[in-house]
């Protein structure tokens, strides 16, 4: 079979059912040589999850909705549930973790959902969590996602003329999405708002909160339908280490 998604039970998209992009595989590649858990936030059924139990780690699975955590729960082998630790709630302004008590953390497109404001909110929490020189994983939609392609140069005028959300859109009128056989099933199963988001913004915020940018880059989202591709830089992630 070759879905390249599984849809979310609360209309916030879909999840990555393939191959991950390469964020998500560093990030399991850290999660190896960790020695306390990480955390996986917006997780859906869990995309490193799986993966990072496997070879033996514990992992904390955040989400917004139980059901797809309850998912999770049932396909993990009953001898690696002891690693893992379901944490239902907002990453936002819910859930609780410790202080220093994680080793790194995914947060894979949950991101281009956020308002500016609450993406600062969230990176100031993750790094609260994190241990001195634990990591951030972020991937998100790009502003070159293919929805964004035909109001380009609306993102262009109003990153120059240096508005907060220059990256945000609404879905309801968008002239790729209009034109797609399934727009309203479409238009359903996600938020009307995205928040595109460009590199410099983003390791603007990582500075802002307490975060060094080790790796950046836009890469092919190859996990997508043609109505969101564009050029190859669909997808993007940054790789931060608290200071
Ligand atoms: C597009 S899916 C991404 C799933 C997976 N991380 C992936 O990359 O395929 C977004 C997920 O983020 C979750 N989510 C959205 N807002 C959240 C929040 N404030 N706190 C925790 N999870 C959230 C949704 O419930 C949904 O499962």
């Amino acid at each position: 079979m070759d879905t390249k998604l599984i849809p979310t039970l609360n209309n916030m998209g879909w999840m990555i059912a393939q191959q991950p992009d390469l964020y998500t595989e560093a990030f399991i590649e850290y999660a190896r040589t960790a020695e306390k858990p990480v955390l996986e936030v917006g997780a859906a059924y869990g995309v490193a999850a799986p993966r990072i139990l496997q070879q033996g780690g514990r992992v904390i699975v955040n989400d917004l909705d139980a059901r797809h955590l309850d998912t999770l729960y049932q396909q993990t082998p009953e001898n690696l549930r002891e690693n893992l630790q379901l944490l239902v709630g907002s990453c936002v302004d819910e859930i609780e973790i410790t202080a220093g008590s994680l080793a790194a953390i995914l947060c894979g497109r949950v991101f281009h959902f956020f308002d500016s404001a609450t993406i600062l909110q969230c990176l100031k929490r993750f790094a609260h969590w994190l241990e001195p020189n634990g990591k951030i994983f972020i991937v998100a939609d790009s502003i070159y996602h293919g929805m964004n392609e035909p109001i380009f140069s609306h993102f262009l005028a109003r990153k120059a003329a240096g508005e907060t959300n220059a990256g945000r859109v609404s879905l309801l009128d968008n002239p790729r999405l209009a034109v797609q056989p399934h727009r309203d099933e479409i238009l359903a199963a996600m938020p009307e708002y995205f928040h595109f988001i460009d590199i410099e913004t983003m390791a603007g915020f990582f500075n802002q909160t307490g975060f060094l940018v080790q790796q950046a880059s836009y890469f092919p989202a190859h996990y997508y339908y043609e109505v969101s591709l564009w050029d190859g830089r669909e997808g993007v992630g940054l790789i931060g280490v608290k200071i």
